[in-house]
């Protein structure tokens, strides 16, 4: 922004916002103008455009200078207003979780009709809650994927792990936001090793791995790169290496006809689709997301 001479209004905050985001080549620097001044105002999308000659206070146009100036050098939006939304649900976002991408909602969206489709078979009504079902998210960060399938099916009880204490810390306060603390079970632990102890098993296990290879760091934005946990985004040098560990803990906690649904990384297909092979997986299927990436693999376990 401009050091300003005269009272700043909407109308010209916004504009210079653009410019100043255009110019330091932020992605989306429309929307991510619009939503830091929306959060230094406390103001609605609709408000702003309703409101262009308003003049902004002094104390708000100090805090949209500086989230700019933080936007401009590289701090994701979702960093500087803490929130995003997924699944049509508000998430807190920290450094400590991956801020949640509309791509995962794909696993939500194959969950869902898998255990439809299960239910259609067995012979119940098409539209349930889950009564009784035990579901595991493992790597459940923000508690994104948790969280919306609490809310989706009221009747089932969920599991739901990290290896990080940081990212379980997030996810618990975002399960209290949305009511369904009393539903989600968070455990700390490597994958599923805290849940092989137990006499546990699961109707569907989800999970969103981290699944980028080390070897392309370099070729990631730098609000992903520089800010994003590596613990999060990292599956090895290649990327897949969880996948194989992850499936094996799942074909061992699964009851039989127990659904996995899992998010694969742009170039992880072919390295996780042979893990998934008879004679314990059936039904294996694969959704792609918006852009034609196959993004979701499911599978049965026998
Ligand atoms: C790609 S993020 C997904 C977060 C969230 N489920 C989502 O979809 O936005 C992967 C998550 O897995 C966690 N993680 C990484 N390695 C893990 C491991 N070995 N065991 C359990 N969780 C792990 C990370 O801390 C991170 O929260």
């Amino acid at each position: 922004m401009k050091p300003q001479t005269a009272p700043l209004i909407v109308r010209t905050a916004l504009r210079e916002a653009f410019a100043q985001l255009r110019a330091a080549g932020v992605p989306s620097h429309t929307l991510a103008a619009e939503l830091l001044l929306m959060h230094a105002l406390g103001r609605d999308r609709t408000w702003l455009y309703a409101h262009p000659e308003e003049v902004i206070r002094d104390s708000e146009v100090h805090l949209f200078t500086s989230l700019l100036a933080r936007r401009a050098a590289g701090e994701p939006t979702q960093h500087l207003t803490g929130k995003q939304e997924f699944w049509s649900l508000e998430f807190e976002v920290t450094p400590d979780v991956l801020i949640p991408r509309p791509e995962t909602e794909h696993v939500i969206e194959v969950a869902l009709d898998r255990l439809g489709v299960r239910e259609i078979r067995a012979g119940h009504k098409q539209t349930f809650s889950g009564e009784g079902l035990q579901i595991t998210d493992v790597g459940t960060g923000s508690g994104c994927i948790a969280i919306a399938l609490a809310k989706e099916l009221p009747g089932a009880r969920i599991y739901a792990t990290d290896i990080s204490s940081a990212a379980l810390a997030v996810a618990r306060r975002n399960a209290a936001r949305h009511s369904v603390s009393d539903r989600i079970h968070f455990l700390e632990s490597n994958l599923l090793d805290e849940a092989s102890h137990s006499s546990l098993f699961f109707d569907l296990i989800v999970s969103n791995p981290p699944y980028i290879g080390r070897r392309e760091a370099a070729t990631l934005m730098r609000e992903v790169r520089d800010h994003e946990p590596e613990i999060a985004l990292y599956g090895g040098e290649e990327g897949y290496e969880l996948y194989a560990e992850l499936i094996a803990q799942a074909a061992v906690k699964l009851k039989p006809g127990g659904i996995l649904v899992l998010e694969l990384g742009h170039n992880s297909l072919p390295a996780v689709q042979p893990l998934l092979d008879a004679p314990l997986w059936t039904n294996v299927g694969v959704a792609n997301d918006l852009a034609g990436i196959p993004r979701v693999i499911a599978a049965e376990r026998l």
